[in-house]
């Protein structure tokens, strides 16, 4: 009976020491959703956790000590060569054994459930957003708006529906959050489902958590969560930027951003690398050959598509041949033209 009290006050001690110590590892990045909830939040992700983590703790202590303490306390003394005593079974303990963690895993089931349908409930006002998920990267569509972006913004305290796909001939990717808690897999010709009320403003990332080929593990991208005021302000931003996009010198410069044009070439008549830009259509410009031309269209188009063919004076020959689309070196002529 000693020995029964003894490892039944072990086992209490060691369950608390193993949660704890598991509990102050910091093993979860910050909650910062409502799903996630937190450990007081009942039917939460971080409270279900929590339940399994003291499951666990208990378990652990429960097979650990028993094992520790019996091969301490009944180890074979010197010179004792006899056979331990043999026991048949024991009727009572087998079905305390069978009942009891019967009761455990019915009841884990329970909560479970329960923690799952808080997870789903839905907000029918949620903002829906469309994700595509490709080799390797992520887009975001804001249908509302008409805006497609690389980075997802969330507005706070709002709940939002994921609409996630992957192209009919792509593969497998998996939508994961870490501070969001939940993962949902993204099947091509599928459309799959997240909700999710972020709770905390910050900056997060979306992993993908399903090995996609080659770049999987470069497969992120950022996640905002901001406030509505600057998740309105960030909307419109994109959306003034998408009609830009619409004319041939809004998608000019556009191209001349995403391809660090004015590295080189200044939009304030400070000389570069290479000519400035300001005041440069219809402009006479000196070659350095000695000769002049009038910087019209033809010129231009000329000196993007084939950057060497006419060297103003007092620059080098340096700039790289760009792999432009003949409509692409248009809208970048048409937006030169615009800046005066
Ligand atoms: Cu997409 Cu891994």
């Amino acid at each position: 009976m000693r020995h029964f009290i003894v490892v039944g006050v072990l086992i209490i001690v060691m369950a608390f020491a193993t949660y704890f110590g598991l509990t102050s590892l910091g093993l979860m990045p910050v909650a910062a959703s409502a799903q996630a909830g937190s450990i007081s939040q009942a039917g939460s992700i971080d409270w279900m956790w929590n339940l399994q983590m003291i499951a666990m703790s208990f378990l652990f202590a429960l097979i650990a000590v028993p094992i520790g303490y019996s091969l301490i306390m009944f180890r074979r003394k010197k010179g004792d060569t006899t056979d331990a005593e043999h026991i048949e079974g024991n009727t009572a303990l087998e079905i305390t054994w069978t009942v009891v963690p019967l009761f455990i895993v019915v009841a884990f089931a329970y909560f479970g459930a329960y923690s799952l349908s808080e997870t789903l409930r839905a907000d029918p006002n949620a903002m829906v957003i469309k994700v595509m998920a490709r080799q390797w990267s992520w887009s975001f569509e804001y249908p509302q708006a008409g805006v497609i972006s690389n980075e997802l913004y969330l507005p706070v305290g709002k709940q939002v529906l994921l609409k996630m796909e992957s192209p009919l001939d792509g593969v497998l990717h998996s939508f994961f959050v870490p501070e969001f808690r939940m993962k949902q897999d993204v099947v091509p010709g599928r459309v799959t489902e997240y909700r999710v009320t972020p709770t905390l403003e910050g900056s997060y990332k979306v992993r993908c958590a399903e090995l996609c080929g080659t770049s999987h593990y470069n497969m992120e991208s950022p996640v905002n969560v901001v406030s509505q005021k600057n998740f309105d302000a960030w909307l419109n931003a994109r959306q003034v930027e998408a009609q830009a996009a619409k004319t041939p010198e809004g998608a000019g410069q556009l191209l001349v951003a995403a391809n660090g044009c004015t590295g080189c070439h200044s939009l304030d008549g400070k000389a570069g690398v290479g000519p400035t830009w300001q005041d440069l259509f219809n402009s006479q410009v000196k070659l350095a050959d000695g000769s002049t031309v009038t910087a019209d269209e033809a010129y231009l188009t000329e000196s993007i598509a084939a950057p060497n063919a006419k060297v103003v004076e007092g620059f080098q020959p340096a700039m790289p041949q760009y792999p432009f689309t003949p409509e692409e070196i248009a809208n970048l002529v048409a937006y030169i033209q615009t800046l005066k």
